[in-house]
Parts: C-alpha cells; sequence; structure tokens
C-alpha cells in the first residue's frame, strides 16, 4: 500500500535517468554514442537546466599545466582528503580528467584561453598547482548550456520535465532483486507514473538543503541517498559535509555563492571590526588557500566568538578591469546589490556546499544492487575523502557518467521481463489535506537545527539531541507521507530527513575530527580510516 496519491501511466524504457546535471546529461550522450537505439528516460525535477551543476562557478580540475601531473593532483587530493581518500579510485578518476575535457570541447565548451592560446587554467585552495579549467566565472553553466541542445536532438532521450522519482522498484522474482524500475512523481498532474526499465541511473546530486546556508539550488534534497538507503543500498561517509567558506551573506538574498577562485586571485578574509587577515592563525602558511575545511572553520570559530555574523573577503587590491574579465557573474550580481568589489569588501558565511559521502559505489558508479547506478555528487567513490579538494567534483561527475555509460552495457543485453512488476503504484481514496504550513515549519526547524548541531563543530550530546528530534519529525512526515496525498514538497522534506539522520547517524559513529567532520569532544584524528558505512533492510 502505498500512500493516497492518483496511479498514473506505465511506461517502458531501457534506462531511467533521475537528475539533469553535469553527470546525468555526460551518461546520456555517451550511451547514446554508444548504442544509438538505447530508450532513455531522463527525469528532471524542475527543467533541465535546474541542477547543482549549472550553478558551479570555479571549474573543472585537470592537470594539463607543464609543470604538473596526475600524480601531483593526486598528491593535492590525497591531502585535502585527511587519510580517506581511496588513492586507486582516486588515481583513476584523475587519469580520466584530460580525455574528460576533450569530450567536454568536442559537445562544444569553451574554457577560457591566455595570451598564447593555452588553457587560462585558475587556482583554488588545496591545489599546488594551476589546474582549473574554467568559462569565467559560470563553467557549470556554460557547460550544461553546451550539452542540453545535443540531448534536445536526440529521439531516443525521453525528456521528463517537473517529474521527481518516488521510490525504487525491485524486482521481486529474482533471487538478486535486481532495480527494475522507479515510481515517478509528475508534479504538474499529481499523478504517479511507474517507470519500468532495465538500468537506474541516480545522478540526483547533493542535499545542501538540509542546511540553513547553502550555496545550492532548491532541488538538492538529496533523493538518491533517500531512495538508495530505503532500497537497501549501502551509504558511505555522511558525516563529510563540505562547506564552503565563502557564501554571499545577504538578506533576503539566495544561496549565491562566491568562488573560491576569487581567493586563488589574491583575495584576503578579514575580520568586520580590526580588518585582521585572521588565517593567519589557523593556517600561517597556506592562508586564505588552505583546504576548505579549515577555512570554513576558521569563519566559524571567528564568528562564534564575536557578535559579528559573518566576515569580509577582500580583493580591493585588483582592478575594476581585471575583476571584470574573472569574475563577470559575480561582479555583475554583486553591483546590482551596491557591492563594487574593487572598493567594497564582500560578506561572506561558509556554507554546506558539497555532500562527500553517499551511495556507494565503485568508479563506475556500480552500486551493491544490480542495475543501479548511482554517478556524481550522490555517489561516494573514495575520490573525495574528508574534504573534497576544489573543481574535483564536476570532474568525477563527468568521469563517472562516461564510465557508467559503458558499464551498463552487460545490463542492457541481459533485459529483465516485466510481466512480474506490480501493477502501478496503489493509490487509495484520495483527499488533498495537504498541509503546506506545516511541511514548511519542519523543514525551517529542521534546517536551523542540523546547522547549530550536525554544522562545522560537533558535540556528541547535540549530535544525540538532534538525532532525538530528527526522529520525532520523521515520524510525523511519514504519517503525512502515508496519509496524504504526495506532492514535492512533502517528499523532498521526507528525503531530507532521511538524509539529516544519516548525517547524525554517521557523525556520532565518528569519535574523532578529520576533514571536514569536527567533533570538539574529540578534537584529534584517531586512527579511524574506516569509511562508515550505513544500510537498512530495503522497504
Ligand atoms: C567554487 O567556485 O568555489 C566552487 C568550486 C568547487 O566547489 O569545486
Amino acid at each position: 500500500m502505498n500512500s493516497l496519491s492518483q496511479r498514473g501511466d506505465r511506461k517502458s524504457f531501457d534506462v531511467v535517468v533521475i537528475g539533469s546535471g553535469l553527470a546525468g546529461l555526460t551518461f546520456c550522450l555517451t550511451l547514446i554514442a554508444r548504442r544509438p537505439h538505447t530508450r532513455i528516460a531522463l527525469v528532471s525535477k524542475q527543467a533541465l537546466s535546474d541542477s547543482n551543476s549549472y550553478w558551479a562557478q570555479g571549474g573543472i580540475a585537470a592537470a594539463a599545466g607543464v609543470d604538473d601531473s596526475v600524480q601531483q593532483h593526486l598528491v593535492d587530493t590525497l591531502a585535502a582528503g585527511d587519510g580517506l581518500v581511496s588513492p586507486l579510485a582516486a588515481k583513476a578518476i584523475l587519469s580520466q580528467s584530460l580525455s574528460y575535457i576533450a569530450f567536454l570541447q568536442q559537445q562544444g565548451v569553451v574554457f577560457d584561453q591566455n595570451d598564447q592560446s593555452l588553457p587560462d587554467l585558475a587556482k583554488e585552495g588545496g591545489h599546488s598547482k594551476r589546474r582549473i579549467f574554467h568559462a569565467g566565472d559560470h563553467t557549470g553553466r556554460a557547460m550544461i548550456d553546451a550539452l542540453i541542445p545535443h540531448i534536445q536532438q536526440q529521439s531516443n532521450i525521453y525528456l521528463f520535465e517537473s517529474h521527481m522519482a518516488v521510490k525504487l522498484l525491485r524486482q521481486k522474482d529474482r533471487p538478486s532483486e535486481d532495480i527494475s524500475g522507479v515510481y515517478v512523481l509528475d508534479t504538474k498532474s499529481g499523478l504517479i507514473d511507474t517507470f519500468l526499465c532495465n538500468v537506474v541511473v541516480l545522478a540526483t546530486g547533493g542535499a545542501g538543503k538540509t542546511y540553513r546556508y547553502t550555496t545550492n539550488p532548491d532541488i538538492a534534497t538529496g533523493d538518491g541517498v533517500a531512495m538508495a538507503y530505503r532500497a537497501g543500498v549501502p551509504i558511505s561517509n555522511m558525516e563529510f559535509y563540505q562547506f564552503h567558506p565563502t557564501l554571499l551573506y545577504q538578506r533576503n538574498y539566495p544561496n549565491f555563492l562566491i568562488s573560491e577562485a576569487i581567493r586563488g586571485e589574491g583575495a584576503y578574509l578579514r575580520l568586520p571590526e580590526t580588518g585582521e587577515r585572521f588565517m593567519r592563525r589557523y593556517a600561517p602558511k597556506q592562508m586564505e588557500l588552505a583546504t576548505r575545511d579549515i577555512v570554513a572553520r576558521a569563519i566559524f570559530t571567528e564568528t562564534e566568538h564575536s557578535n559579528d555574523q559573518y566576515v569580509y573577503l577582500d580583493i580591493t587590491h585588483k582592478s575594476k578591469a581585471f575583476l571584470k574579465q574573472h569574475f563577470p557573474t559575480i561582479n555583475d550580481t554583486l553591483m546590482r546589490l551596491g557591492i563594487d568589489m574593487s572598493q567594497d569588501m564582500i560578506p561572506v558565511v561558509p556554507a554546506a556546499h558539497y555532500m562527500c559521502g553517499g551511495v556507494l559505489t565503485d568508479i563506475s558508479g556500480r552500486t551493491q544492487a544490480n542495475r543501479l547506478y548511482a554517478i556524481g555528487e550522490v555517489a561516494c567513490t573514495g575520490l573525495h575523502g574528508a574534504n573534497r579538494l576544489a573543481s574535483n567534483s564536476l570532474l568525477e561527475a563527468g568521469v563517472m557518467a562516461t564510465n557508467a555509460a559503458e558499464d551498463c552495457l552487460v545490463w542492457l543485453d541481459q533485459p529483465l521481463s516485466h510481466e512480474q512488476m506490480s501493477a502501478g503504484w496503489d493509490s487509495g481514496g484520495v483527499t488533498d489535506l495537504r498541509r503546506a504550513s506545516q511541511i514548511n515549519a519542519h523543514w525551517r526547524g529542521l534546517r536551523g537545527e542540523m546547522t547549530s548541531y550536525a554544522g562545522i563543530v560537533r558535540t556528541e550530546a547535540g549530535l544525540k539531541d538532534l538525532h532525538q528530534l530528527i526522529l520525532l519529525r520523521q515520524q510525523m512526515v511519514e504519517e503525512y507521507y502515508w496519509q496524504h496525498v504526495v506532492t514535492q514538497d512533502l517528499l523532498e522534506l521526507r528525503n531530507i530527513i532521511l538524509v539529516a539522520e544519516l548525517i547524525v547517524r554517521s557523525a556520532l559513529q565518528r569519535c574523532e575530527s578529520r576533514g571536514g567532520h569536527y567533533r570538539e569532544d574529540y578534537p584529534n584524528k584517531a586512527d579511524n580510516t574506516k569509511r562508515t558505512l550505513l544500510r537498512q533492510a530495503p522497504r
């Protein structure tokens, strides 16, 4: 029995891809190029371009400089990941970086070049070399805008915008219970369709909306992790939520990132009252270009111990012309808000940015369930360890998608028979008792609690209190789910609460401080280089 929403259509495809960011789009194009007759459903919660990837500013890392190498990129990745990076996975992904950049260029992505027509490689925190390919400060937008027209030209890619995946389906007549489809809510009609297929690909991105401040768009609600966990698939390293040090602090202005590339070009972090460059006290060598965990924690500590809500990012020592040329999007946005960054300092706060953990996979996105792949931010390959190195995420998304498109052929060659599958979503009598205001209240409450108790600094007492609060909310929201019409906001809330619970449980298990996970009661690193793993029996 499912909750009270009307059953829609039953549709069959070879592959269902959930999510239209860089990973989802790359997967579709690579698979279609490899096997043109494959029928792919591409499911996107809003419009195709509404993804986390679209918002990416900085760029995509690849060792292309004459003084650089995959080995050096690996050394930096291992250092940022603070003992938890899987060297094999990392080496394999980083080795594919230049071939993925070439793929993007073939699709029409234009990266910035210098006066010698060579890639204009930028620098970001934790990188010992300049190695960030970028398109101004809107690299994500440039990539997605280039890929979408190719997707739209393909008659075998069926687009389902304004559709949200609800639940993964398993083939009960097989001992291995392969994943064989997904229930999908048409958010416009409110009907729940049954999509049957031979392979499901989760490319749903992260879950920044778990926290009060985030650099992510509203769609980042951890849907893939939540669905995979409910289906009994192992989830790993959820305690390592990465906070980006510099979200613009502005009342009533949503989630605007100030790219790390600005610190790469020499910006300082200063205290509002004294103007002190406080990073001197936290990372005297690397200063503002220390890894994100160190910089975010320094800002948190400074604001906790003062009355300030934010710190300043200061790039006033660069000319207006330089800033306009290198950071056009940031410059325009700030100018609209009355901040001229060549003269004014920018108020910033740390914000939830990237889920380093996720569905446990290999570098081809294989999960532990047959026919289920997870690619990009939703996945945990071991590349990021305890703290992701800047601009390794778009790279991982693209490389995994490329690998998954090849790997899944083995399942496409063994199609499932869907005759045994249930008739579809089991709808009861529909009574629309939607509780929008309660849903909002839960959401606001949860995000505040997560920020206070499971944010940049954690303690056992706080995490335990928070766990109780989450379980209470979870119980209420499960009741809404089973008793009321399923809507996108209810599904997202249900997912985010589960993701929050996984973060808190993982954080409680890790009694040490490492990378993005800082426990005030265990401030040092212990000898714990094991992954955190959570798994439940399928529901
Ligand atoms: C940024 O531009 O600061 C974000 C890049 C990243 O998250 O890797």
